[in-house]
């Protein structure tokens, strides 16, 4: 439909024998399911994200900013999303440099628009990685939503694909409506005018 708010699913762990993409499997189910989303899932393992960045920001370069391109993949579904879910684990009380290569590669791709998280690791369930994406998202001028999803404890809290806990779904749904809301919301409001920013 051509009104559908597009979501992308941002699977941000890149490690060997990682657990990411078990979680972001299952979000994307739970995306599709919503029914409110046409479903994108980007995962970072097939994206080129080099650390060294070129000399211009990617804000005042706009589209001629230098992207290698094994990343164009990635850059167009942030262009293309109006919402996003980033789905990431907890390194070091932090959130995997992977993810901030590739959101540091990028900027008006943010602007203005929703992100969700969905974290996971071990006591913590990712809150920290979390509360630093929360900061960093707000300098792109992305708006982050106050319901999360964070498994704590992943390895006892999943099995066979989906989580332990009957109760996640539910979950699930409440911060999807939360970021449909914004979505629709927020892309009316780029529509009607250009984000001041
Ligand atoms: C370098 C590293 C640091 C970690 N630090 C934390 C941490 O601070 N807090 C935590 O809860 N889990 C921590 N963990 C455990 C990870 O959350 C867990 O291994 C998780 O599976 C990582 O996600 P991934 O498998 O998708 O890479 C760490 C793991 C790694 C590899």
């Amino acid at each position: 439909m051509e009104n559908e708010q597009k979501l992308l699913i941002i699977v941000g762990s890149v490690r060997e024998g990682r657990f990411g993409p078990v979680v972001g499997s299952w979000v994307a189910e739970q995306a599709r399911l919503h029914g409110g989303f046409e479903v994108d899932v980007v995962d970072l393992a097939g994206i080129d994200i080099p650390l060294a960045l070129p000399a211009a920001s990617p804000k005042s370069a706009g589209d001629d900013y230098p992207r290698p391109a094994g990343m164009a993949r990635l850059t167009s579904a942030l262009e293309w999303a109006d919402a996003f879910v980033v789905v990431t684990p907890e390194y070091n009380h932090s959130y995997p440099a992977s993810l901030k290569a590739a959101i540091d590669w990028h900027f008006t791709q943010w602007t203005a628009k929703p992100v969700a998280f969905v974290s996971y690791g071990g006591a913590a369930g990712g809150r920290h990685a979390v509360l630093h994406l929360e900061n960093v998202l707000t300098e792109l001028h992305a708006v982050t939503i106050r319901d999360g999803l964070a498994f704590p404890n992943y390895f006892t809290a999943w099995q066979d694909g989906e989580p332990v806990d009957g109760d996640a779904p539910v979950y699930a749904k409440t911060l999807l409506d939360q970021l449909a809301w914004w979505s629709a919301t927020l892309r009316a409001g780029r529509e009607a005018a250009p984000y001041p920013g």
